[in-house]
Order: structure tokens, then C-alpha cells, then sequence
């Protein structure tokens, strides 16, 4: 039923989103499967500034992060929040304003890293102009989520929504004092916090970075879009209240886990540990809530294999958020730190969990906007299985690679001398980081296969329609 511009939901603007995701997607994990390999094969950086290790890898974090996991986070919480409050956006305007002000800033992104122009703090590497682009486009998008909630026609605000706003709010504060700077020219600026504060302050908000941007945004889509595409309710709405606020009262304290022995306190280590345990209740409540909604239904997995993506998500959801707090214990802590078990950790948690409940929304969101179903069922299983090997080797290689550096670098023989040179070391990671590539390259290439399928699903479905591919019939529901 085609209804009048002003009463329908603006899905354009999801859509948009939704294809950019895609794009981005495709684009952060070849310069993935790049820098790993240049990190098996250091040849790979034919001695060009432009392209070496250093420079790529804030571009891949850069890319994955805010171009693949941001466009997702804007389109979804566009979708859901106009979805579950009955109203349509408040402001398209402002929504079109974030849309080309958050590929500005990625644009901004893909040229001055390879440049070289980098505050060097990690998830913050963009200097201050393009931080203050992020800025005023992320506010935007935070006013135009609350108005919109604000206009709700039902007086409940579903707990998807609250989600979406943590992570709304506590990104604002997290990136403003982060990026305190002074500028010395327009392309470079110095931290206003110096020596241990500064560590603190990145850690505090690399942290959250994570707690709040990789998990609580991806857990508002997971209570949304699991109910949605298993056709049940959420199992228990009492448990997601309680993991809400357990989950936002415990990981702005997680920080320092990122710093044990170094300058930092002792006693602030051991807060980061003691609360990263604690973290477990709330992250295994979330991920039993979604699980559970399958309960009485699990057959629906052999078939639905969207419902399989956002179902295996949750798994290494609950598997990365186990790995993290005994990664933050102390004794772990001193094996596991300036491994590659962080960087196994990081993909199980990136890959497994924020990859794989984002592709499971997206190809949700495209069957419902464009009333369709995906052009091939079969390229949808390809994607899930190209994606859950190419994660299993990758992490499976960090994890051998991390525990043998770990290993490697605290033997010492009778006489207390360390029994292995660093180097050494170095030389035995070859095997492992040649088989992540590979397994980053298969994940690529599922990657490359849902880029295809959502471009042909749209293309059928307009081919009927006399419309611009990307602004189909606007319905109400
Ligand atoms: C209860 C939940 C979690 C806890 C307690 C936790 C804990 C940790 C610890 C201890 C480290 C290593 C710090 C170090 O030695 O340098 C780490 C690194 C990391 N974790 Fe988690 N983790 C959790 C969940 C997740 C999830 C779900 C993701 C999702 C993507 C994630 C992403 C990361 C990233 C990106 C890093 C690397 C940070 C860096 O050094 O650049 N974590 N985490
Ligand atoms: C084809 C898939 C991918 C490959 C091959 C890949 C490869 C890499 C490599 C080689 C690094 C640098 C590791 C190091 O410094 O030793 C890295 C870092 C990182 N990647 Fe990926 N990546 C992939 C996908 C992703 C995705 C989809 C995300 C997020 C959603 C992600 C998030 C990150 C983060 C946060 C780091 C920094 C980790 C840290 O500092 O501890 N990656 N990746």
C-alpha cells in the first residue's frame, strides 16, 4: 500500500546505509586480508610509504570500524527506532546530513592515513578536523533518534532503543575528551593529556570503543532483529532490563584491564580484572536472552539461514566475552598481552559477533524494504559458511600464533637466560599469519558474495517497479 511521503517510514535513508555497509565491508577486509599478508609476506610492502604496515592498519580498523560498523549502526537504529516507536524520522534532512557527513569523514579517512596524518591514538587515529566532522554528525544522529523517540506513538520505548541511546550518548562524551587536543596546524595537534593520563584516558575510551560502539549498538540490533526473524518474542524481557543496566554500569570501568603492569596503579588493574570477571553475567544473559528466543523453534535454523547468521553471532558473542575476562586477569594478562591472542580475541569479537549480527540485520532489512526475497537463498549459504571458516581459521591461528609468542618470550634455561631470541619468535609466526590471510581471504570472499546478492536483490526488485534502485514504494509497515 503506497500511503503519502509524510506518514511513511524514510527507508531511503536505511537503504542507502545498508548498500554503503556492504560497500564498506568489502573494502575494510581486503585491506584486511592485505596487511595480513604483508605481515607473512613483508615484501608485500614494496618499500612505498603510502601502502607500509603502519599506514594501512589504522585504515583497516578505520574502514571496519566506523565505515562497515557505523553505516550499519545508522541504518539500523534509523529502522528500528522508527519500526518499534510508529513514527516516521523526525528530520529526513538531518538524516541525509549524517549520511553524506559520515562518508565525508571515511572519505577524510581513506586519504590522510595513507598520508601519514595520525594522532596515533588507536580508534581515534583522525586528526582534529575530521574529529570534529564526527562530532557534529554524530550529535546530529543522536537528535534525530531521541525526536524521533520522542514522537512515538506507543507509549513503551522497546529495549532495543535503550541500547541504541547508550551507546548514542556515552560515544559523545567518550569522543569529546579523547579528543582534547591543541592544534598546531590543520593537520596536526597534540593530546592535551600527557605520560599515564593520556595511556588512562585512551584505554577508557578504546575500551568502551568496544563496550559501548562493537557491543552495545550490535546488542540493540540482536534484540531487535532475533525475535524479528525468528518470529517469537524475546525471551525475556525482565532479562534484557537487567542486562541493560548491568551491562552500562559495568563496562565504563573496564579500561585499565588494557594496562596491567605498566605505570598505571596496581589497584586500577586489578578494579579493570575484577569488574572484566563480572562482565561474564550480564554479556552470557544477553546472549542466552537471544538464544533462548529460539526456544521450541530450533528447527527454523536448518532452513532460515539470515536467522542462522544472527544465531552464530551470538555464540562467538558469548565466547569473546568469556575470552575477556580471563584475558584480563592478571596471570593471563602476562602471557596474553602484546600477543597475537589480543588480535585472535579482537577478530573472534569483530568477525564472529559485530560481522555476523550486521550481515543477518542487513539481509533481514533488505528482504522487508524492498519486499522481496534475496535474489539467491543458496549465495545466503555460501555467505554463512565462506564466513564461519574464514573466522574459525583466522582465530584459530591467533590463538596457536598468540600462546607461542606468549610462550616463546618467558623461557628461560638453567642458567636464566631467555631461550629464545625475539626475532626467533618472529620467524615462527610465518605459518600462522600465512593462514590467517587465508582465512581472511575466505571471509573476504563471502564478503564479496553478499555485495552481489543485495546488488541483484535490488535490481529484481525494482526491475518491476519503475523506481530509482534505491527508493522503492514507501509503505507503513
Ligand atoms: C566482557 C567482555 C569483554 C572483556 C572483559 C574483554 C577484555 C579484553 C581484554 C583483557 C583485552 C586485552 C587487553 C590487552 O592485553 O591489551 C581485550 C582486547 C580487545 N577486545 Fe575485548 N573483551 C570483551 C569483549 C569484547 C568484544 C565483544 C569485542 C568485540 C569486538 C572486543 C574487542 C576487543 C578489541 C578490539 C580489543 C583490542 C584492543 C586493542 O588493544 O586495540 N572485546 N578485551
Ligand atoms: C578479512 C577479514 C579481516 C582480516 C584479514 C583482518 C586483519 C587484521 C590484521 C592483520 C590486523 C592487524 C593485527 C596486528 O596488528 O597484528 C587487524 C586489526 C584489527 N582488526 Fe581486522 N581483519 C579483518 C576483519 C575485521 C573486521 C570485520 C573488523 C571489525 C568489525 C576488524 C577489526 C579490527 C580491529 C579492531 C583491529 C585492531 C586490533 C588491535 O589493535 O588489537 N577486522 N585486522
Amino acid at each position: 500500500m503506497t500511503v503519502p511521503d509524510k506518514l511513511a517510514y524514510n527507508y531511503e535513508i536505511v537503504k542507502y546505509f545498508s548498500v554503503m555497509a556492504c560497500v564498506y565491508l568489502v573494502l575494510g577486509t581486503s585491506i584486511g586480508v592485505f596487511i595480513a599478508s604483508q605481515l607473512a609476506w613483508p615484501d608485500l610492502n614494496f618499500d612505498n610509504r603510502y601502502i607500509t604496515f603502519g599506514r594501512l592498519r589504522p585504515l583497516h580498523t578505520n574502514t571496519v570500524v566506523y565505515g562497515f560498523g557505523g553505516s550499519v549502526l545508522l541504518a539500523t537504529a534509523y529502522y528500528v527506532v522508527q519500526r518499534t516507536c510508529g513514527v516516521r524520522l523526525w528530520s529526513d534532512k538531518l538524516a541525509w546530513f549524517t549520511f553524506w557527513g559520515w562518508n565525508l569523514y571515511m572519505l577524510g579517512a581513506v586519504i590522510t592515513l595513507p598520508l601519514g596524518l595520525s594522532q596515533s591514538k588507536e580508534y581515534a587515529e583522525l586528526e582534529w578536523p575530521l574529529d570534529i566532522l564526527l562530532c557534529v554528525v554524530w550529535l546530529a544522529y543522536s537528535l534525530n533518534f531521541i525526536m524521533s523517540l520522542s514522537k512515538r506513538t506507543v507509549s513503551h520505548i522497546y529495549v532495543a532503543n535503550w541500547f541504541f541511546l547508550s551507546l548514542m550518548i556515552m560515544f559523545t562524551y567518550l569522543h569529546v575528551v579523547n579528543s582534547l587536543v591543541i592544534p598546531v596546524s590543520l593537520w596536526k595537534s597534540y593530546s592535551i593529556f600527557a605520560g599515564v593520563q593520556d595511556a588512562m584516558v585512551q584505554w577508557w575510551w578504546g575500551h568502551n570503543a568496544v563496550g559501548f560502539y562493537l557491543t552495545a549498538g550490535f546488542l540493540g540490533i540482536m534484540y531487535y532483529f532475533v525475535p524479528k526473524q525468528a518470529e517469537r518474542p524475546i525471551y525475556s524481557y525482565r532479562l534484557s532490563v537487567v542486562h541493560f543496566w548491568a551491562l552500562i554500569f559495568g563496562y565504563v570501568w573496564l579500561g585499565a584491564h588494557h594496562l596491567q603492569y605498566t605505570a598505571l596503579p596496581d589497584w586500577t588493574g586489578s578494579l579493570g580484572a575484577a569488574i572484566s570477571l563480572a562482565m561474564i553475567i550480564p554479556s552470557w544473559g544477553g546472549a542466552i536472552n537471544g538464544m533462548f528466543t529460539l526456544s521450541g523453534a530450533w528447527d527454523k535454523l536448518r532452513t532460515d539461514y539470515i536467522l542462522r547468521f544472527l544465531i552464530v553471532s551470538l555464540a562467538f558473542y558469548a565466547m569473546s566475552t568469556f575470552e575477556g575476562p580471563v584475558m584480563a586477569s592478571k596471570t593471563v594478562n602476562a602471557l596474553s598481552h602484546y600477543t597475537d591472542w589480543t588480535i585472535g580475541h579482537v577478530h573472534s569479537g569483530a568477525l564472529g559477533w559485530v560481522a555476523m549480527i550486521s550481515i543477518g540485520s542487513i539481509y533481514h532489512m533488505v528482504e522487508r524494504m524492498w519486499h522481496t526475497q534475496m535474489f539467491s537463498i543458496t549465495l545466503v549459504n555460501v555467505h554463512f559458511w565462506l564466513a564461519t571458516i574464514g573466522t574459525a581459521v583466522y582465530i584459530t591461528a591467533m590463538w596457536i600464533a598468540g600462546i607461542m609468542q606468549g610462550l616463546m618470550w618467558r623461557a628461560y634455561d638453567d642458567y636464566g637466560n631467555l631461550s629464545y631470541t625475539f626475532v626467533e619468535s618472529v620467524a615462527q609466526m610465518h605459518p600462522y599469519y600465512a593462514m590467517r590471510a587465508v582465512g581472511g581471504f575466505i571471509f573476504f570472499c563471502g564478503a564479496v558474495v553478499m555485495l552481489f546478492n543485495v546488488i541483484a536483490t535490488i535490481r529484481q526488485a525494482t526491475r518491476t517497479s519503475a523506481t530509482f534502485p534505491l527508493s522503492g514504494t514507501k509503505q507503513t509497515s
